[in-house]
């Protein structure tokens, strides 16, 4: 969608603050041997006590509220009985809709201590995020998103989910404009317009380069093998730059 009133703004902003409070919410509540299942319940739970509709499952009958992907599992990961264990790396992607405004947030959380080198991917995954949604703003490239982050993975050695793409959002969790690379493109001529508004989440990995479906149709794996991070913040673009809507608070 394109925010051009005031009240556009506060109603991204309002469901932006609930997505982002569930998903913080939920990382604080992980205990060893509690199901994603369980986890996800309390996302439910929180979403519903705000008035917010879970938008995986409205839009696409996604069987969960949230996405909760462990460690192999790389997005789109359904709750169940899996228990997180000490150690893990725990993506939970929370989306959701109030008054007809959605947003979307993400993030990779380490449970417990993990390796050194998971623990430098986390906090460069979030550094890829804040480097591609400095490039937002009115007038600039789409593919500047992508090429900035596709600079910062190649300094420092990593690799690039390069078929999850990000993707404009407000009236519908899935919107004009899709496929915004978080990879270099070259041939994305889109420029984005005032008040845009889209999310900007990279996949960052350290020797992924594709999303694999599995069996159970929706749990997304890498190829080849490697650990992987998700940072998503929903954004709206402006003459000074992007306005992140997905904050606690
Ligand atoms: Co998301
Ligand atoms: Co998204």
């Amino acid at each position: 969608m394109t925010v051009e009133h005031q009240h556009e703004l506060d109603g991204l902003r309002a469901i932006g603050r609930i997505v982002a409070n569930t998903m913080q919410a939920m990382a604080s509540a992980m205990e060893p041997g509690m199901t994603t299942r369980e986890l996800d319940g309390i996302g439910r739970d929180l979403l519903a006590r705000e008035g917010a509709v879970p938008a995986p499952e409205a839009t696409y009958r996604f069987p969960g509220a949230t996405c909760i992907s462990v460690n192999e599992e790389i997005a789109h990961g359904i709750p169940g009985d899996r228990q997180i264990a000490p150690g893990d790396l725990v993506n939970i992607d929370v989306s959701a809709s109030k008054d007809g405004f959605y947003a979307d947030t993400g993030a990779s959380f380490r449970f417990g201590a993990v390796p050194p080198d998971l623990d430098r991917l986390c906090r460069d995954g979030r550094r890829a995020m804040q480097i591609g949604i400095a490039r937002v703003g009115t007038g600039r490239p789409l593919a500047g998103i992508g090429n900035a982050i596709g600079r910062f993975a190649r300094a420092r050695g990593y690799t690039l989910i390069r078929n999850l793409a990000s993707h404009g959002v407000g009236r519908s969790l899935h919107e004009w404009p899709e496929n915004i690379a978080t990879w270099p493109t070259r041939d994305d001529r889109r420029r984005i317009h005032r008040g845009l508004v889209l999310t900007v989440e990279p996949f960052l990995s350290t020797g992924g380069h594709r999303a694999k479906e599995g069996q159970d149709g929706w749990t997304l794996y890498s190829a080849p093998r490697a650990p992987v991070v998700q940072y998503e913040h929903t954004v709206v673009a402006t003459d000074r730059g992007a306005i992140v809507v997905t904050l606690p608070g």
